[in-house]
């Protein structure tokens, strides 16, 4: 059976799954039967759909060139190899590396965002063949769910982490809210198992301990296990609720901060070429039968006689590159200067010999340890034609063009709603180096073959000034600002009061499943006053954003920040929680504020994720109180003294007089939520939800409405079988709540830029976009502001149409089987305009959008 029969099989072994799994479903609610005959068409027409989706394609074909390559036994080294930045390292976009050769592809480390800014960076992640993570700390594994997840929807048969043992706990993290993920064969590769060599490289782990432990890891390194974390005071609690492992034993924390992980990277040497014109001039036999073996000889580096004539390799020869070598070096703070300074293995990359001295060394090293006497020594150590990187906050770069772009243009729109993006600037100078060295940008490369050289070709650089001039060029656009200009002053000076400005919302992300160029993936902040705010959700990347929209003042933000609501637990949802609750620590001690730990009310399920993260990789646990979000519903009994006070406490630090939850529609443990302040107002946030009566009833006559609405009114189908609401469907909730307003958010990406109206929009619903910011005197401006959005966009709304016109014309409504026929759709519209990357990537991006929504 060869790979493309088994990836087959396993697929339609998990279709099954998802088969039965929408039968269940269909059992308690009558009105999903269509779904179900939906899902028998599609699997009816699987067949033939399989081979024609481009990614599974392409990971199948390269698995298999793979296959016959080391079958082969080809072992000529790559001849052509660089090093790029993605993540530089700045305070919202944490340090990764991705490696290129003609043969594999590898990312080092990987942070919330790394997979954002892979897509937008058009760098594949369906083509890694091995992530290396030098440290089990957030800030390097953060994104790994999230790619791990879109791996899997892009049919990666196989994902192989190296690094800390402790890796394998933190996939079992991952799997406690992502589900078994069967279909992509994950292993961890720990620093104890031998090198890992492939067609591009040999790759050797360097482990490195910290100073004040280092003998104990030592030590419990020739075991392979870890020294034990140290204990918490709540560990022992949390224990104490029973909590088991899969194994049915009881847990042992095995935490490891004292450990990190050094990549020796050493390229396969790569045979000189053989120079035809001066081996013709010296007589050899070129063009004929004859000139292979001789090519051969002379290529491994024999001198051979031909015709009495004494012929030596370097006459007809480039001379052989024995493969240079790189390291990737994480030295993250003072405890780890000894132990990677005095490292050995290191060492010999120093002085080597001139073959094995390193001509790169990436250091993710912040200011502090890169100022010290001790890490500068090292460096000075290399030999002086060793090239220095460095990753830090101390970056300058922009890494989100595209953002840049659609916020400066919203701005021109209204500047108050649509802020300008801000940066949070390091506040450390740079430390004096001694040795040439070059600070990371987004997408600088480092090319080690053909020729060793820096690469700036693909920096790219970010200017106002063009996006404005663009959208300026856009048929209409500015009329339509002057128009809306207008009517807004004209509503702002009817208010003969001004109006509060608080409670004020800000939307840091506003669509489904995964972080995308435009919109970034669920988290709404609500600052209640100006000293007290609240959060409503937190998906990857929230903290980012977070750093985006308040620049310098983020550690102010997130000081005020005492409770969280997490919705439910689907990736989109929660992942960017354990960062957020880090920074906020840091924040707190940079200010010089007592720390105090959170209220999160989230589902119970969350500790499972929470406690094995804790457990294994670092405290969490003493950073939050959990109030679980069934004690927050109507006819919940809370028996726990602790929860009672938890409840109380934080109704009281919000000012607020009640907060209610209740389950919705849409995967099992998932809530909606409302609250309702002292002097009033009440705010209702639905979380992901098919329409549910239950969240009109907790949210009756709120001020504010923020309701999902995922997919556009003529999907309502699609809608129906991943359990989420259409734009009307939200809208029509609204209604029946008597909210006096509208928000609409969590767009599948499809919508990247701007989601399709419907006629039930009113002068009642506004939509979100990424840094959006209004308040309630907005309300009456936010309608406003539509006809200008539609002008901008209008392209891509045009497109969109033509989409769903196409649609109606093949399928009249009613008739099932539209997410197949409107992906061929897609597909033909694109390819008659003759389109090319950009709609490539997109389409891809819309089939796994559509796979992921499920999940979302
Ligand atoms: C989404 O997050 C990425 C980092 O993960 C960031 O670069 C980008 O600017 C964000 N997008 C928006 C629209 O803010
Ligand atoms: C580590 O092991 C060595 C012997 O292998 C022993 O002498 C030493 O005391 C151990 N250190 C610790 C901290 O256990
Ligand atoms: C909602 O407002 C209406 C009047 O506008 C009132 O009759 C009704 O009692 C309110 N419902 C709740 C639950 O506050
Ligand atoms: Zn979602
Ligand atoms: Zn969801």
């Amino acid at each position: 059976m060869n790979s493309f029969h088994v990836r087959l099989c396993r697929l339609l072994v998990v279709k099954g799954r998802a088969l039965s799994a929408a039968v269940t479903v269909s059992r308690r609610h009558s009105s999903s039967h269509r779904s179900v005959f939906h899902f028998y068409r599609s699997m009816a027409t699987f067949g033939d759909q399989f081979p024609a989706k481009r990614p599974q394609k392409q990971t199948l074909r390269r698995v298999k060139t793979k296959e016959s390559r080391s079958k082969r036994g080809d072992v000529h080294g790559p001849s052509t190899v660089y090093v790029q930045v993605v993540g530089a390292g700045s305070r919202d976009s944490p340090a990764s590396l991705y490696v290129f050769s003609e043969f594999n592809r590898y990312l080092f480390n990987c942070g919330e965002g790394t997979q954002r800014l892979m897509q937008e960076h058009k760098l594949k992640a369906a083509r890694l063949d091995n992530i290396f993570l030098t440290r089990l700390s957030w800030e390097n594994v953060g994104g790994l769910s999230g790619m791990i997840l879109t791996l899997k929807d892009t049919g990666v048969p196989e994902c192989v982490l190296s690094g800390p043992p402790q890796l394998r706990n933190y996939l079992h993290a991952i799997k406690s809210f992502s589900g078994p993920l069967v279909d992509i064969k994950l292993s961890v590769r720990p620093y104890t198992e031998e090198m890992h060599r492939d067609e591009t490289m040999t790759v050797y782990q360097v482990p490195i301990f910290a100073k004040s432990r280092s003998d104990r890891g030592r030590n419990s390194s020739k075991s392979g296990r870890s020294s034990p974390a140290q204990s918490s005071p709540k560990r022992d609690e949390f224990h104490h609720n029973g909590r088991v492992d899969e194994s049915g034993e009881r847990r042992v924390a095995a935490r490891d901060a004292s450990l990190v992980i050094a990549f020796v990277c050493k390229l396969h040497p790569k045979k000189g070429n053989f120079l035809v014109a001066q081996a013709k001039e010296l007589g050899l036999p070129v063009g004929t039968a004859a000139i292979g073996p001789l090519i051969t000889a002379l290529k491994d580096g024999k001198t051979i006689v031909h015709d009495g004539k004494e012929i030596r390799p370097e006459q007809v020869c480039t001379p052989t590159d024995p493969g240079p070598v790189f390291i990737v070096v994480e030295c993250p703070s003072e405890e780890f200067i000894e132990g990677v300074c005095t490292n050995q293995q290191l060492r010999r990359y120093q002085t080597g010999g001139a073959e094995d001295s390193a001509v790169l060394v990436v250091h993710m090293t912040p200011e502090s340890v890169l100022e010290t006497d001790q890490y500068k020594e090292w460096m000075e150590r290399f030999p002086s034609t060793t090239e220095h990187l460095i990753l830090n906050e101390q970056v300058c770069t922009v890494h989100n063009i595209r953002s840049h772009k659609i916020q400066t243009q919203l701005n021109m729109i209204h500047p108050e709603i649509f802020p300008e993006l801000k940066a949070y600037k390091a506040k450390q100078p740079q430390a004096a180096l001694h040795v040439p060295n070059v600070r990371a940008e987004c997408l600088l490369k480092f090319q080690l073959r053909p020729v060793m050289e820096w690469q700036r070709d693909a920096v790219s650089s970010c200017s106002s000034e063009e996006f404005v001039k663009e959208a300026s060029e856009v048929t209409n656009f500015l009329e339509e600002v002057e128009k809306c200009r207008r009517t807004c002053s004209a509503e702002e000076r009817e208010l003969s009061v001004p109006g509060e400005k608080y409670p004020e919302v800000v939307f840091l992300g506003t669509g489904s499943a995964l972080p995308m160029k435009i919109r970034n993936v669920s988290g709404t902040l609500v600052n209640i006053s100006p000293s007290q705010s609240l959060l409503l959700d937190c998906g990857e990347g929230t903290f980012g954003q977070l750093c985006r929209h308040y620049g310098d003042d983020v550690d102010d933000t997130l000081s005020k920040i005492s409770t969280v609501f997490i919705s439910h637990l689907h990736a989109d949802h929660h992942t960017g929680l354990i960062k957020l609750l880090y920074q906020r620590q840091r924040a707190l001690a940079s200010l010089g504020r007592p720390f105090s730990p959170i209220y999160l009310v989230a589902p119970a399920q969350i500790m499972a994720w929470l406690g094995q993260y804790h457990d294994y990789c670092e405290e969490i646990l003493s950073h939050f109180n959990h109030i679980p979000n069934r004690f927050l519903c109507d006819d919940a009994e809370v028996s726990k003294p602790k929860t009672h006070s938890f409840i109380q406490a934080m109704l009281k630090k919000n000012n607020l007089e009640e907060f209610r939850t209740c389950v919705v529609r849409h995967c099992k443990n998932a809530f909606a939520c409302s609250f309702v302040h002292q002097s009033g107002w009440k705010l209702a946030f639905s979380g992901d939800t098919m329409p549910c009566d239950a969240f009109v009833n907790i949210g009756k006559n709120a001020t504010l409405l923020i309701h999902e609405a995922t997919l556009e009114d003529e999907l309502e189908e699609e809608a129906v079988e991943k359990r989420h609401s259409t734009t009307s469907q939200a809208i029509g909730i609204g209604m029946k709540m008597n909210a006096d307003f509208i928000m609409l958010n969590h767009f599948s990406q499809r919508y990247a830029k701007i989601p399709l109206f419907s006629e039930d929009f009113s002068d009642k619903v506004g939509i979100s976009f990424d840094h959006m910011k209004i308040c309630f005197r907005d309300f009456k401006i936010l309608p406003k502001l539509i006809p200008a959005l539609k002008t901008l966009f209008a392209e891509e709304l045009e497109e969109m149409e033509e989409r769903r016109e196409k649609r109606e014309l093949r399928n009249p409504r009613g008739s099932s089987n539209e997410v197949v026929s409107e992906q061929k759709m897609f597909r033909r519209s694109e390819v008659e305009r003759g389109a090319k990357r950009d709609q490539e990537e997109e389409e891809e991006m819309h089939s796994i959008d559509t796979k992921r929504l499920k999940t979302s």
